[in-house]
């Protein structure tokens, strides 16, 4: 960089206007270096039990969860404005929960029967399932818990299980969240046995044990049963960033076709540095508490609801994300849309 010379020394001070090319609309436009557009969308839904059913969350104001049949209509929508892939997330029933979270491996279970309803209705739509137990056990945690520790390879051989169940419903992108080690690259193989060679691998790589998540655990209904635990001994450090890309260098190596960074907008150093060290496709999470708290603010009248929502989801195409999952995902393609981009 030069120094800008002395006014003196010039006398036409300063010599570089770079308000010039901000002055008018059409000009900001031809010099935007980042866009946001539909396709880089991925919307996360609640499921529930149930017919014609919604159920609001109360930490996530706007977002509900969802009976199957009116997931199927809210993906009609969400495939009409050309939303890419939709994220199902299911809040079990209490009833079907146990310790070792074997409705995760039923082959009829909420997911999979949205899943299949889906599928069958909207086929232009992709489908990701998130591979982890802690929708379906009673004590939160996302694996087998074994004299209070979440035990690694025994929990694998159960969410190759859970892959292939939700493959078998016609799940296009398996999405492991559960940060256990050497998984990806098993859920590879088993997907593959089970004749599952194009189903994607999403691999939350750079998961973070965060407390950002809150109002998702009230969503899927496991914050009661996680009570005072936490997710440390196998969630990322949030003071670690060389960690993150050992992590995403391993899930590669095992096979992951993408990449997630997770939560979204306190961690866009990390967006930054996997995309600049890997630059395979890089997916990030504005999560629940991110949701939770922009609308929070909005709706205090502290913060413009609409211009902090795009302002967010453009910071992470600007941090070098290709997708970005958010509870924002609809009402932003159908905004998109009728701006006519
Ligand atoms: C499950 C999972 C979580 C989220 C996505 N998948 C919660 C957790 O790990 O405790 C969080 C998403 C959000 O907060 O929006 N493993």
């Amino acid at each position: 960089m030069t120094q800008p010379a002395p006014v003196s020394a010039v006398g036409q001070f300063p010599t570089t206007r770079m308000r010039r090319l901000r002055q008018s609309d059409w000009s900001r436009r031809l010099v935007a270096e980042n866009h946001l557009t539909v396709d880089d969308l991925i919307w996360p839904i609640f499921l529930v039990d149930g017919d014609n059913r919604r159920v609001p969350i109360a930490s996530m104001p706007g977002v509900e969860r969802y009976s199957v049949d009116v997931a199927v209509e809210m993906a009609r929508h969400a495939a009409e404005v050309g939303i890419p892939v939709l994220a199902l997330f299911p809040a079990t029933d209490p009833a079907k929960k146990s310790a070792d979270g074997e409705e995760a491996i039923n082959a009829n279970n909420l997911v999979c029967q949205a899943v299949r309803a889906v599928k069958a209705a909207v086929p232009q739509i992709g489908i990701l399932c998130d591979v982890a137990l802690d929708p379906y056990t009673t004590h939160g945690q996302d694996g087998l818990v074994r004299n209070g520790y979440v035990v690694n390879d025994e929990t694998v051989e159960m969410l190759c299980k859970q892959a292939v169940v939700q493959a078998q419903a016609g799940c296009d992108i398996i999405a492991p969240s559960d940060m256990m080690d050497g998984r990806v690259g098993r859920i590879r193989v088993a997907l593959d046995a089970a004749g599952f060679e194009s189903v994607q691998i999403l691999s939350y790589a750079a998961k973070y044990a965060s407390a950002f998540y809150g109002p998702f655990r009230d969503a899927v209904g496991s914050a009661n049963s996680l009570g005072t635990g936490d997710k440390r001994t196998y969630q990322m450090n949030p003071a670690n960033t060389n960690e993150a890309l050992r992590e995403v260098q391993l899930d590669l190596a095992e096979g992951a076709d993408l990449v997630m960074v997770k939560p979204g907008m306190p961690y866009l150093d990390i967006v930054r540095r996997v995309k600049d060290t890997f630059a395979v496709p890089t997916v990030v999470y504005q999560v629940s508490g991110e949701y939770a708290m922009l609308l929070a603010a909005a709706q205090q009248g502290w913060l413009d609801r609409d211009k902090v929502i795009f302002e967010s989801l453009l910071a992470f195409k600007r941090a070098g994300a290709d997708a970005i999952l958010t509870y924002f995902a609809l009402e932003v393609a159908r905004k998109l849309r009728s701006a006519g981009k």
